[in-house]
């Protein structure tokens, strides 16, 4: 199973993600704003992957300021890197999760406190939110599992795997969990555009596993469901208010709509840290746009005229009503429509 990030010698190393599948190139970032500026530049992204980068960002920060030895003559300068760490992307609340759990230990130093005690307990502290989502993702993969009982076509959209995550992970964990009980006939993976996560990265993790798939452009996923060929569509989530509403890769709401008109279950698959507990109503989740770039290019390569005007969101809401069943290590949680067909 690949991982997008490894942690040593107070370093953390990123798998650029923008140049998956065609190279595998690992990047190493020594400092607060070379991992902030990866989280941005989408070298590694997925809700629970950002969140752990960002830790590891935090605690790297730390460990560089080790000189000041006192963690008072630090506290401010944690402010500024948390703050500048919360600004990195706005939609996936896991990342506020991650900055909200560092804080939470650094609370609790005093002017006793050592740098180098500060920076240990903040790097372990890193270390177990990592080794936390592993887990995490291995049990919503089982849990998930569950909900289909017989071989099926399962669709999914974006990437939700080990590199969206610190390892296994959500929807896709669900996908390798059924593949482990041999309940996998075909996933259909979403190209998903415009970035292409499903195309480079959900394609890369499923080959690299040998899970039987075939690639779609987001356009023939009606066409799909109108001949039948989808049991269960399982995707991934960046916030989830307490209402159930939830924000996902742009292309998401699209799913559910079909899913509802074909019948097929809608499953979502997160983390509990992705439900944004400050919030009832997905009206309250903030979509981040990002740059035209995304839509003109692919690889580099213009697709449109260079002076197109774009509308670039990268997540959509998707209104709890359309969702059959939202899946956390915590278990399955089945809406009033979930149902199987035969
Ligand atoms: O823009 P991205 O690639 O960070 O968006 C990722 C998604 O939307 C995923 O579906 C979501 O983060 C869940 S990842 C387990």
């Amino acid at each position: 199973m690949f991982s997008a990030m490894k942690y040593s010698d107070s370093r953390l190393h990123l798998i650029d993600q923008k140049r998956l599948p065609n190279e595998e190139v690992w990047i190493a970032c020594g400092n607060l704003e070379s991992v902030a500026k990866a989280i941005e530049d989408m070298v590694v992204r997925g809700a629970p992957a950002i969140g752990c980068a960002a830790a590891w960002g935090i605690a790297i920060d730390a460990a560089n300021h080790s000189h000041l030895l006192a963690w008072d003559q630090y506290k401010n300068k944690f402010a500024e890197a948390i703050a500048r760490m919360s600004r990195t992307r706005p939609t996936a609340v896991n990342l506020f999760y991650a900055l909200n759990e560092m804080q939470k230990i650094a609370n609790v130093f005093t002017s006793d406190t050592t740098m180098a005690m500060a920076t240990s307990k903040l790097a372990a502290h890193a270390q177990y939110l990592f080794d936390d989502d592993i887990r995490t993702c291995r049990a919503i993969g089982d849990h998930g599992a569950t909900l289909m009982p017989r071989p099926a076509n399962i669709l999914t959209h974006c990437n939700t795997g080990s590199l969206a995550t610190a390892g296994y992970g959500t929807a896709l964990g669900i996908i390798r969990s059924m593949h482990r009980e041999g309940r996998i006939k075909n996933v259909w993976v979403d190209e998903t555009r415009p970035y292409l996560q499903g195309a480079r990265l959900t394609a890369f993790e499923l080959g690299q596993d040998k899970i039987p798939y075939n690639l779609i452009t987001d356009n023939m996923a009606a066409y799909l469901m109108q001949l039948g060929k989808v049991d269960m569509v399982v995707v991934g989530a960046d916030r989830i208010a307490t209402n159930g509403d939830t924000a996902n890769k742009i292309g998401t709401y699209g799913l559910a709509v079909l899913c509802r008109h074909h019948n097929i279950p809608f499953v979502v698959a997160a983390p509990k840290s992705t439900i944004d507990f400050k919030i009832s109503s997905g009206k309250e989740i903030p979509v981040e746009e990002r740059p035209s770039k995304e839509l003109k290019e692919v690889q580099g390569i213009a697709v449109a005229p260079a002076d197109a005007l774009v509308w670039n969101p990268s997540f959509d809401v998707t209104p709890a009503e359309l969702i059959s069943a939202i899946v956390t290590e915590n278990g399955v949680f089945k809406g009033p429509r979930f149902m199987l067909r035969a």
